[in-house]
Protein backbone atom coordinates (compact mmCIF):
# COMPACT_ATOMS: atom_id res chain seq x y z
CA UNK A 1 0.00 0.00 0.00
CA UNK A 2 1.52 3.57 -0.81
CA UNK A 3 0.67 5.79 1.33
CA UNK A 4 0.12 9.08 -0.26
CA UNK A 5 -1.91 11.15 2.31
CA UNK A 6 -0.34 10.23 6.00
CA UNK A 7 -4.38 11.66 7.43
CA UNK A 8 -5.78 9.47 5.03
CA UNK A 9 -3.61 6.56 6.46
CA UNK A 10 -4.31 7.70 9.90
CA UNK A 11 -8.18 7.44 9.27
CA UNK A 12 -7.76 4.32 7.35
CA UNK A 13 -5.61 2.71 10.23
CA UNK A 14 -8.18 3.22 12.76
CA UNK A 15 -11.03 2.41 10.76
CA UNK A 16 -9.42 -1.45 10.75
CA UNK A 17 -8.98 -0.99 14.42
CA UNK A 18 -5.25 -0.29 13.87
CA UNK A 19 -5.23 2.03 16.67
CA UNK A 20 -1.37 1.34 17.66
CA UNK A 21 1.16 1.50 14.69
CA UNK A 22 4.23 3.25 15.63
CA UNK A 23 5.26 1.84 19.12
CA UNK A 24 8.61 0.20 20.31
CA UNK A 25 7.22 -2.52 22.06
CA UNK A 26 5.77 -5.23 19.99
CA UNK A 27 1.71 -4.92 20.23
CA UNK A 28 -0.71 -7.74 18.90
CA UNK A 29 -2.62 -5.55 16.35
CA UNK A 30 -5.62 -7.76 15.80
CA UNK A 31 -7.35 -9.80 18.18
CA UNK A 32 -7.13 -13.73 16.62
CA UNK A 33 -9.65 -14.55 19.20
CA UNK A 34 -12.19 -12.43 17.15
CA UNK A 35 -11.84 -14.84 13.95
CA UNK A 36 -11.80 -17.80 15.85
CA UNK A 37 -14.96 -17.23 17.63
CA UNK A 38 -16.59 -16.01 14.08
CA UNK A 39 -14.86 -19.77 12.91
CA UNK A 40 -16.57 -21.56 15.97
CA UNK A 41 -20.10 -19.86 15.08
CA UNK A 42 -20.31 -21.27 11.45
CA UNK A 43 -19.00 -24.56 13.31
CA UNK A 44 -22.16 -24.66 15.30
CA UNK A 45 -24.79 -27.57 15.18
CA UNK A 46 -28.42 -27.22 14.32
CA UNK A 47 -28.95 -27.84 17.98
CA UNK A 48 -29.21 -24.83 20.14
CA UNK A 49 -26.20 -23.96 22.38
CA UNK A 50 -26.82 -22.15 24.96
CA UNK A 51 -27.22 -23.79 28.76
CA UNK A 52 -30.73 -23.69 29.00
CA UNK A 53 -31.53 -25.15 25.67
CA UNK A 54 -28.81 -27.93 26.01
CA UNK A 55 -30.52 -28.65 29.68
CA UNK A 56 -33.82 -28.91 28.42
CA UNK A 57 -33.24 -31.12 25.18
CA UNK A 58 -31.17 -33.43 27.57
CA UNK A 59 -34.51 -33.68 29.88
CA UNK A 60 -36.07 -34.39 26.35
CA UNK A 61 -33.81 -37.12 25.42
CA UNK A 62 -33.61 -38.66 28.92
CA UNK A 63 -37.10 -39.26 28.82
CA UNK A 64 -37.09 -40.88 25.47
CA UNK A 65 -34.10 -43.02 26.76
CA UNK A 66 -36.15 -43.92 29.14
CA UNK A 67 -39.33 -45.02 27.71
CA UNK A 68 -37.50 -47.30 25.11
CA UNK A 69 -38.50 -50.60 25.19
CA UNK A 70 -35.05 -52.63 26.12
CA UNK A 71 -34.60 -55.86 27.72
CA UNK A 72 -31.58 -54.55 30.11
CA UNK A 73 -34.42 -52.47 32.12
CA UNK A 74 -35.94 -55.26 33.53
CA UNK A 75 -32.46 -56.62 35.34
CA UNK A 76 -30.92 -53.40 36.30
CA UNK A 77 -31.81 -50.62 39.21
CA UNK A 78 -31.02 -47.88 37.58
CA UNK A 79 -30.41 -46.01 34.03
CA UNK A 80 -27.73 -44.33 33.81
CA UNK A 81 -27.97 -41.35 31.11
CA UNK A 82 -24.66 -39.43 31.92
CA UNK A 83 -22.75 -36.86 34.18
CA UNK A 84 -20.77 -33.83 33.78
CA UNK A 85 -20.67 -30.57 32.57
CA UNK A 86 -22.82 -30.33 29.88
CA UNK A 87 -21.05 -27.52 28.28
CA UNK A 88 -17.50 -28.75 27.90
CA UNK A 89 -15.36 -29.12 25.36
CA UNK A 90 -14.42 -33.26 26.15
CA UNK A 91 -16.99 -35.83 26.03
CA UNK A 92 -16.32 -39.63 26.76
CA UNK A 93 -18.39 -42.40 25.64
CA UNK A 94 -17.89 -46.05 27.78
CA UNK A 95 -19.42 -49.43 26.81
CA UNK A 96 -22.15 -50.03 29.86
CA UNK A 97 -22.73 -49.29 33.02
CA UNK A 98 -21.16 -51.60 35.92
CA UNK A 99 -22.58 -52.76 39.10
CA UNK A 100 -21.46 -49.26 41.46
CA UNK A 101 -23.09 -47.27 38.13
CA UNK A 102 -25.95 -49.44 38.24
CA UNK A 103 -26.82 -49.15 41.75
CA UNK A 104 -25.81 -45.04 41.59
CA UNK A 105 -26.98 -43.95 38.03
CA UNK A 106 -24.03 -42.48 37.69
CA UNK A 107 -21.48 -43.37 34.92
CA UNK A 108 -17.67 -44.03 35.91
CA UNK A 109 -18.16 -44.18 39.71
CA UNK A 110 -16.72 -47.83 40.52
CA UNK A 111 -13.12 -48.46 40.34
CA UNK A 112 -12.75 -48.00 36.55
CA UNK A 113 -13.87 -44.90 37.44
CA UNK A 114 -11.03 -44.20 39.48
CA UNK A 115 -8.63 -44.97 37.09
CA UNK A 116 -10.50 -42.58 34.40
CA UNK A 117 -10.31 -40.16 36.74
CA UNK A 118 -6.30 -40.22 36.66
CA UNK A 119 -6.27 -40.96 32.88
CA UNK A 120 -7.91 -37.48 32.68
CA UNK A 121 -5.31 -35.78 35.25
CA UNK A 122 -2.39 -37.30 32.50
CA UNK A 123 -4.54 -34.60 29.66
CA UNK A 124 -5.10 -31.92 32.58
CA UNK A 125 -8.65 -32.23 32.63
CA UNK A 126 -10.83 -32.18 35.69
CA UNK A 127 -13.13 -34.75 35.46
CA UNK A 128 -16.33 -32.85 36.32
CA UNK A 129 -15.67 -30.49 33.46
CA UNK A 130 -15.99 -33.55 31.23
CA UNK A 131 -18.97 -35.14 30.17
CA UNK A 132 -19.30 -38.80 30.26
CA UNK A 133 -21.77 -41.47 29.40
CA UNK A 134 -21.92 -44.71 27.36
CA UNK A 135 -23.02 -46.73 24.56
CA UNK A 136 -25.79 -48.53 26.54
CA UNK A 137 -27.47 -47.08 29.11
CA UNK A 138 -28.47 -50.03 31.87
CA UNK A 139 -26.24 -52.41 32.77
CA UNK A 140 -25.97 -56.26 31.50
CA UNK A 141 -27.08 -58.70 33.46
CA UNK A 142 -23.73 -60.12 35.02
CA UNK A 143 -21.01 -57.38 33.49
CA UNK A 144 -21.77 -59.28 29.84
CA UNK A 145 -20.78 -57.54 26.39
CA UNK A 146 -24.46 -55.60 25.18
CA UNK A 147 -25.95 -57.32 22.66
CA UNK A 148 -25.96 -56.11 18.81
CA UNK A 149 -30.11 -55.41 19.20
CA UNK A 150 -29.37 -53.50 22.29
CA UNK A 151 -26.20 -51.21 20.97
CA UNK A 152 -28.59 -50.60 17.98
CA UNK A 153 -31.33 -49.80 20.25
CA UNK A 154 -29.28 -47.37 21.95
CA UNK A 155 -27.20 -46.21 19.10
CA UNK A 156 -29.41 -42.95 17.63
CA UNK A 157 -30.10 -42.10 21.57
CA UNK A 158 -26.33 -41.92 21.84
CA UNK A 159 -25.33 -39.76 18.27
CA UNK A 160 -28.24 -37.30 19.75
CA UNK A 161 -26.86 -36.84 23.32
CA UNK A 162 -23.41 -36.08 21.48
CA UNK A 163 -25.12 -33.54 19.15
CA UNK A 164 -26.39 -32.10 22.01
CA UNK A 165 -23.39 -31.57 24.04
CA UNK A 166 -21.79 -30.80 20.89
CA UNK A 167 -18.06 -31.35 22.22
CA UNK A 168 -15.16 -30.17 20.26
CA UNK A 169 -13.15 -33.65 21.13
CA UNK A 170 -14.28 -37.29 21.75
CA UNK A 171 -12.96 -39.63 23.53
CA UNK A 172 -14.17 -43.61 23.05
CA UNK A 173 -13.32 -46.05 26.03
CA UNK A 174 -12.92 -49.61 25.24
CA UNK A 175 -13.88 -51.72 21.66
CA UNK A 176 -16.94 -51.46 21.96
CA UNK A 177 -17.74 -47.76 22.22
CA UNK A 178 -15.34 -47.36 19.09
CA UNK A 179 -16.69 -50.16 16.84
CA UNK A 180 -19.74 -48.66 17.70
CA UNK A 181 -19.29 -44.86 16.79
CA UNK A 182 -16.44 -44.95 14.04
CA UNK A 183 -18.54 -47.91 12.33
CA UNK A 184 -15.67 -49.74 11.66
CA UNK A 185 -14.12 -53.31 13.11
CA UNK A 186 -10.66 -52.35 14.08
CA UNK A 187 -9.14 -53.58 17.25
CA UNK A 188 -8.73 -51.53 19.90
CA UNK A 189 -5.19 -52.37 20.40
CA UNK A 190 -5.03 -51.28 17.19
CA UNK A 191 -6.13 -47.98 16.96
CA UNK A 192 -5.53 -46.85 20.76
CA UNK A 193 -4.92 -43.15 20.52
CA UNK A 194 -4.80 -43.11 16.68
CA UNK A 195 -6.94 -39.69 15.69
CA UNK A 196 -10.29 -40.38 13.50
CA UNK A 197 -12.93 -37.79 13.09
CA UNK A 198 -16.55 -38.15 14.35
CA UNK A 199 -19.17 -36.69 11.96
CA UNK A 200 -21.16 -34.24 14.12
CA UNK A 201 -24.57 -33.13 11.91
CA UNK A 202 -22.46 -30.11 10.87
CA UNK A 203 -18.79 -30.53 11.88
CA UNK A 204 -16.05 -32.77 12.51
CA UNK A 205 -14.51 -33.16 15.43
CA UNK A 206 -11.56 -34.71 16.82
CA UNK A 207 -11.90 -38.75 18.35
CA UNK A 208 -9.38 -41.03 19.81
CA UNK A 209 -10.69 -44.49 20.67
CA UNK A 210 -8.54 -45.36 23.57
CA UNK A 211 -7.74 -48.84 26.13
CA UNK A 212 -10.68 -49.29 28.27
CA UNK A 213 -10.02 -48.41 32.17
CA UNK A 214 -11.05 -51.84 32.98
CA UNK A 215 -9.17 -53.38 30.47
CA UNK A 216 -5.76 -51.34 31.60
CA UNK A 217 -7.27 -52.89 35.43
CA UNK A 218 -6.65 -56.36 33.99
CA UNK A 219 -3.76 -55.36 31.88
CA UNK A 220 -1.55 -53.35 33.60
CA UNK A 221 1.39 -53.20 31.48
CA UNK A 222 -0.90 -51.33 28.45
CA UNK A 223 -0.70 -48.48 31.19
CA UNK A 224 2.87 -47.46 29.91
CA UNK A 225 1.41 -47.36 25.95
CA UNK A 226 -1.71 -45.58 27.07
CA UNK A 227 0.07 -43.20 28.82
CA UNK A 228 2.15 -42.10 25.11
CA UNK A 229 -0.91 -42.14 23.35
CA UNK A 230 -2.75 -39.69 25.89
CA UNK A 231 0.82 -37.14 25.67
CA UNK A 232 -0.11 -37.09 22.09
CA UNK A 233 -3.71 -36.43 22.64
CA UNK A 234 -3.06 -33.62 25.33
CA UNK A 235 -0.93 -32.05 23.05
CA UNK A 236 -3.54 -32.14 19.94
CA UNK A 237 -6.01 -30.43 22.10
CA UNK A 238 -3.40 -27.52 23.58
CA UNK A 239 -2.34 -26.98 19.88
CA UNK A 240 -5.66 -26.98 18.70
CA UNK A 241 -6.97 -23.82 21.78
CA UNK A 242 -3.61 -22.10 20.51
CA UNK A 243 -4.16 -19.17 17.71
CA UNK A 244 -3.45 -20.89 14.29
CA UNK A 245 -3.45 -17.50 12.52
N1 LIG B 1 -17.58 -49.23 32.38
C1 LIG B 1 -18.19 -48.54 31.40
O1 LIG B 1 -17.95 -48.76 30.22
N2 LIG B 1 -19.06 -47.59 31.75
C2 LIG B 1 -19.32 -47.28 33.00
O2 LIG B 1 -20.12 -46.38 33.24
C3 LIG B 1 -18.65 -48.01 34.02
C4 LIG B 1 -17.80 -48.97 33.69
Amino acid sequence: MKIKNTKNFIDFCNEIGLKTFFSDIPVKKFNYNINNNALREKNHTNFPNDNQSKQKLLKNLKERVEKLDCNLKKTSTNLVFGDGDINTDLMLIGEAPGSEEDKTGLPFVGQAGDLLNLLLQAIKKERKKCYISNVIFWRPPGNRNPSLDEINMCLPFVKEHIEIINPKFLILLGSIASKTLLKNSLGITKICGHKFEYELSTKKIACWPIFHPAFLLRNPYAKKELWLKLCEIYNFIEESYENKF
